[in-house]
């Protein structure tokens, strides 16, 4: 007898959340076809020019066969990924490094090796809005430890009762995303205390290594003291050096069981793309001052960012330590909404901003409701045409909906 229906996905995949910001590039795109120019912070794709030193490989001549590389990853990336873990502190060898697709791989990976379905794992809330979609594919809770802007998100001093027998691990970005918020190393080496006393990994995501600016120096959890190599690392180039689209992350572990696991996972999908891997293996011939000019870069945007945020009435907005972000509370009822408002329905001479509204980010549904984050990914003059954009649009939409706002000052006439 044949079906007229299709047989029945899974439930996973039914629960699978919906990336919480790339559905609103539809509307951008939209104001971008009525001729507004749209500002986009809403994603962490760096607009940073990838050094020219990666595309060496390219220059010289290619291979006629391109067959499958190492499933571990080419030796001279991993050497080179080695190099950069020891600019900041942390030794390793280079079989301590699984090359993967990007750090989005390296986190399956580790949550696959750590978990099973039902298992648990804690993580600063908010967080990085994939981390629900990695951990929903594979059936695995994500248990939030709630952190506030107020208090520059701080961790708390203990798990205390979040920790279950179901809890396996503790997931954080460091620096974070989205908070912008940098853990120096005594935090985090009382988190891997932390660890150790209820016997759970650590897992620290490392995208944002490097880019730090506050008075606590760059470092890598694998310089932690961590005698049961119970830390394990995720890291990509993607952010640091502006190679997103190249797909390469890696996962660091001194841990012997983790590494035969992870290298079975990589094994099964054969291989990463050899000529994504010969060219991130140049971040190697890169000098000390092309890597400070990219994380002064994102100071200087940070700081612009802030300042700027500072001068809009009722906006509330402590600084970013780390990475690119800068979250920021709006008086505003629902901070989608007025997202939404700036561009489908607003521009300030022919342009607007998009920015990603920050209860993606949250695990508690009730939380970050009025917050915005914003990606620091485009140069000065745009950032300071966006915070303008930001400004108006706040004041129109305030204007325009009086009920939607929230102990704010009356908007400011300019
Ligand atoms: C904290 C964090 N981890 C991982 C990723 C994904 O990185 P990749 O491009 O290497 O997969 C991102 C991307 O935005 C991120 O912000």
């Amino acid at each position: 007898m044949t079906s007229n229906s299709t047989p029945k996905i899974s439930r996973r995949a039914l629960e699978m959340p919906q990336n919480a910001i790339r559905h609103l590039v539809p509307l951008a795109e939209a104001a971008e076809r009525r001729g507004v120019h749209v500002h986009r912070l809403n994603i962490g794709q760096p607009d940073i020019v990838t050094p020219p030193e990666l595309s060496a490989p390219l220059e010289s001549s290619l291979p006629s066969v391109f067959a499958y590389g190492h499933s571990a990853g080419d030796l001279s990336l991993r050497r080179a990924l080695r190099n950069d873990l020891a600019r900041v502190g942390a030794q390793v060898h280079e079989d301590d490094i699984l090359v993967t697709h990007g750090a989005s791989e390296a986190l399956t990976f580790a949550l696959t090796a750590l978990c099973d379905a039902g298992d648990e794992v804690l993580t600063p809330d908010p967080t990085y809005a994939n981390y629900l979609g990695f951990s929903a594919s594979l059936g695995v809770g994500l248990r939030p430890i709630p952190t506030f802007a107020e208090d520059r998100w701080a961790l708390p001093s203990t798990l205390g009762d979040r920790v279950n027998s179901k809890t396996r691990a503790i997931l954080l970005s460091n620096p974070g995303n989205p908070t912008g918020a940098f853990y120096s190393r005594e935090v985090l080496s009382g988190l891997l205390q932390a660890a150790r006393r209820h016997d759970l990994w650590l897992i620290v995501d490392e995208v944002y290594r490097g880019l730090v600016f506050g008075e606590h120096p760059a470092y890598s959890a694998l310089s932690l003291d961590d005698p049961e190599h119970r830390v394990i690392v995720v890291e990509s180039t993607s952010k640091r050096y502006s190679t997103c689209g190249l797909r390469i992350g890696a996962l660091v572990t001194r841990n012997a069981a983790i590494r035969e696991a992870t290298m079975s996972f990589a094994q099964a999908r054969l291989s990463c793309s050899v000529l994504s891997q010969q060219m991130v293996a140049q971040i190697d011939t890169l000098d000390e001052d092309a890597r400070e000019a990219i994380t002064n870069t994102y100071r200087e945007r940070l700081a612009l960012t802030h300042e700027l945020l500072a001068t809009i009435p009722g906006v509330y907005a402590p600084p970013a330590e780390g990475a690119f972000y800068q979250m920021a509370t709006l008086p505003v009822r629902d901070a989608s909404r007025f997202v939404r408002f700036l561009v489908e329905e607003f521009s300030c001479d022919g342009e607007t901003v998009l920015v990603a509204p920050a209860a993606g980010f949250y695990l508690d549904p009730t939380r970050g409701i009025d917050q915005i984050r914003i990606a620091c990914v485009l140069g000065l003059d745009s950032l300071r045409a966006a915070l303008r954009c930001l400004a108006a649009g706040l004041r129109a939409y305030l204007a325009a909906h009086p009920d939607q706002g929230v102990g704010a000052p009356p908007p400011r006439a300019t």
